[in-house]
């Protein structure tokens, strides 16, 4: 079955400049978890100057409702924001890097060298407390910065995580661009370093293909995918980035594919509803 981790809390709301109250993302939230989805990405434990608008990740988790069999995770850029996610009682976390150079200095503050060091003792930490851990690798295809990434360039990335004991890898096509052909010739790379269903696809929707590279994923055994209800999201640390491919397109393009995909679209329509009046949008 397919796996769906909706990121719109997190993703979907970050970039937002109005700040959006903690008891609407609780119940924004609340609403996602009825819709049968896997995961759910609620929050970062990141530095509130980088992102203020997740500021209020500890209040988030303090107020959700659990739903049974649904993983509530969080990002964590460093130690410090793993103690804060272990406070929340998150059931998940999640390193980022990325492919860029450029991109990871603008979005971390670290060579990509210095932040997987840097994961070291939280993958330690998380392993001790028995949390599973995602490791993040943006700009895989395309860099805000840096344009075109190599296959080789990301697929080393990936290996170096891998490496470093992460669970499972989303791989983000951070600002939308890449094509079907791109993510073929980087999935069948990738699949000779990490075993396919260890590979999330996390794929923006900037240029208007993320469903197609979604079915290019599928077809060769990715089964995880990262998106957001209604496709709102971006990154404020990737100029042009439009939102994540929306949660409702992938399930329906995954279905007609002959996939077995269990979301509930009523359940994220209302989730939708919830939450699009704050971001000023119908
Ligand atoms: P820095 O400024 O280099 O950090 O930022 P520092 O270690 O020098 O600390 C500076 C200050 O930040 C200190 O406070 C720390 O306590 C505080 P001060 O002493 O000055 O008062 N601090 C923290 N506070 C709370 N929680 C923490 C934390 N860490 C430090 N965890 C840092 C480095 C990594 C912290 C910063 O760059 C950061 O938080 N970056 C996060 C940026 C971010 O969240 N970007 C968006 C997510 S990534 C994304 O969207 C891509 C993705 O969707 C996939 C894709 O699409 O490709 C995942
Ligand atoms: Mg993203």
């Amino acid at each position: 079955m397919i796996r769906i981790v909706e990121v719109g809390p997190r993703d979907g709301l970050q970039s937002e400049k109005t700040t959006i109250p903690t008891d609407v993302k609780v119940a924004y939230i609340d609403a996602l978890s009825s819709a049968g989805l896997q995961e759910i990405e609620a929050g970062a434990f990141v530095s509130p100057r980088w992102v203020p608008q997740l500021a209020d990740a500890e209040a988030v988790f303090q107020k959700i409702r659990r739903a049974p069999g649904v993983t509530y995770s969080a990002l964590v850029p460093n130690l410090q924001g793993l103690e804060r996610a272990v406070t929340a009682r998150v059931d998940k976390v999640a390193v980022f890097t990325a492919a860029s150079e450029t991109f990871n200095r603008h979005n971390i503050n670290a060579t990509i060298e210095e932040s997987i060091a840097r994961f070291g003792p939280v993958i330690a930490e998380a392993r001790r407390r028995r949390l599973p851990v995602r490791g993040y690798v943006s700009t895989a295809f395309w860099c805000p910065y840096e344009g075109r990434i190599s296959p080789e360039r990301a697929v080393e990335v990936c290996r170096r995580l891998a490496d470093a004991g992460v669970d499972e890898i989303s791989v983000g096509d951070t600002i939308g661009k890449a094509a079907p052909a791109e993510v073929r010739a980087f999935l069948e790379l990738a699949r000779t370093v990490v075993p396919v269903e260890r590979l999330a696809m996390h794929f923006h929707d900037t240029f208007h293909r993320a469903v197609e590279n979604i079915l290019e994923s599928w077809k060769m055994g990715v089964m995880t995918f990262d998106s957001s209800a209604g496709g709102i999201g971006g990154c404020p640390y990737a100029p042009g980035a439009s939102g994540n491919v929306a949660t409702e397109a992938v399930v329906e393009a995954l279905k007609q594919a002959g996939a077995e995909v269990r979301v509930d679209l009523a359940a994220l329509a209302a989730a939708r509803r919830i939450v699009a009046p704050a971001l000023g949008r119908r």
